[in-house]
């Protein structure tokens, strides 16, 4: 461990980027959403929608969501899914272990790849439906599915008995996965998403409680960052639970390297800066560039004065 998280008697890293489960705060938006993915397994919904813009908590809300339900279904979840339709199906029958070798001679016909792996997944589907177990896909940075993969799990969504669906899909990306799912080509699809939810960002009462919630469970006070310290991480990262790691992550660093116990706004600011390529540097340039402004518009203003002064005096 680093000795500057020690000496604020750190055990751990409190606000590391990484997507842990352990860390989940539950702000009211991540709970609606994952209340609706809890609601679309539930009642066998057939797709489910979850978008964000980058940082706002998706990949760890799944990690969460994927624990509840580890004991009740099957799930896999595909993370690099610029996958052609059939590379996907492949994916899937290996994140679900699915042993294709049986189909070859079934029905004493010999049958393609593709209708192998498809009659293999349907078998699988059946068997888990039969004792009661749900089976859900969850593709992670859906945004960058092919439509042409898009439209294979539609047809995988398909998939169903006569009284409900075999298999649950829960796609999760940012905003521009809903405009993709809106187009034209996947209007079929786009009728199929039953349950949609989204995050957006944390309040500044919720930023507030995250950084205390994340430093407690690190093993410090929740005291370590100061009322303006957070206040400032909330303007500067928009809520954005990503951006306030990061910028918690310098401010507690600046707080270690002036020899402060606590983390005040100065040392926020100074994480910002960093950030930012000098971001209050520039601010603060930016005034004085519009002080010089205004002082030689004083100047012209007051050497027209005296001009006009002079001419009438003569
Ligand atoms: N509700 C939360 N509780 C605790 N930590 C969170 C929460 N939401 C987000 N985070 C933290 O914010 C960071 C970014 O989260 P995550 O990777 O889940 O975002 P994302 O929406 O999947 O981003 P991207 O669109 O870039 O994939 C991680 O460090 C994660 O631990
Ligand atoms: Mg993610």
């Amino acid at each position: 461990m680093n000795q500057y998280l020690g000496s604020f008697g750190l055990k751990d890293d409190p606000f590391r980027i990484t997507p842990d489960p352990e860390y989940y705060y539950p702000t009211q938006e991540h709970i609606a959403a994952l209340n609706s993915l809890n609601y679309a397994m539930e009642q066998r919904e057939g797709f489910c929608l979850l978008t964000g813009e980058p940082g706002t908590g998706k990949t760890t809300l799944l990690k969460v969501f994927m624990e509840n339900w580890k004991e009740r279904a099957e799930i896999a979840l595909i993370m690099t899914p610029r996958l052609t339709p059939d590379e996907f199906i492949e994916s899937l029958l290996d994140d679900f272990n699915i042993d294709t070798s049986q189909e070859v001679l079934s029905d004493q016909i010999i049958l393609n790849d593709r209708n192998r792996m498809l009659k293999a997944f349907r078998k699988f589907l059946l068997g888990h439906s039969a004792e009661g177990r749900r089976v859900a896909i969850i593709v992670d940075e859906a945004q960058n599915l092919p439509v042409e993969t898009l439209e294979e799990l539609r047809l995988l969504s398909n998939l169903e008995t006569d009284k409900e669906k075999l298999i649950q899909i829960i796609l999760v990306g940012q905003p521009e996965l809903h405009h993709k799912i809106g187009s034209e080509q996947l209007k079929q699809l786009s009728q199929r998403v039953t349950v949609r939810c989204s995050l957006s960002g944390l309040s500044k009462d919720e930023t507030a409680d995250y950084v205390n919630a994340r430093l407690t469970r690190a093993g410090a006070s929740a005291a370590l960052l100061d009322k303006k310290a957070r206040s400032a991480i909330h303007r500067f990262s928009g809520g954005i639970p990503r951006m306030i790691n990061i910028i918690a992550s310098r401010a507690i660093m600046a707080a270690y390297l002036k020899g402060s116990p606590v983390v005040g706004k100065e040392h926020v600011m100074i994480a910002e800066m960093d950030g930012k390529g000098a971001g209050v540097l520039r601010r603060s340039y930016s005034w004085l560039g519009r002080g010089l402004q205004y002082a030689a518009l004083f100047i012209v203003i007051l050497l027209a004065s005296i001009i006009v002064a002079g001419m009438f005096r003569y």
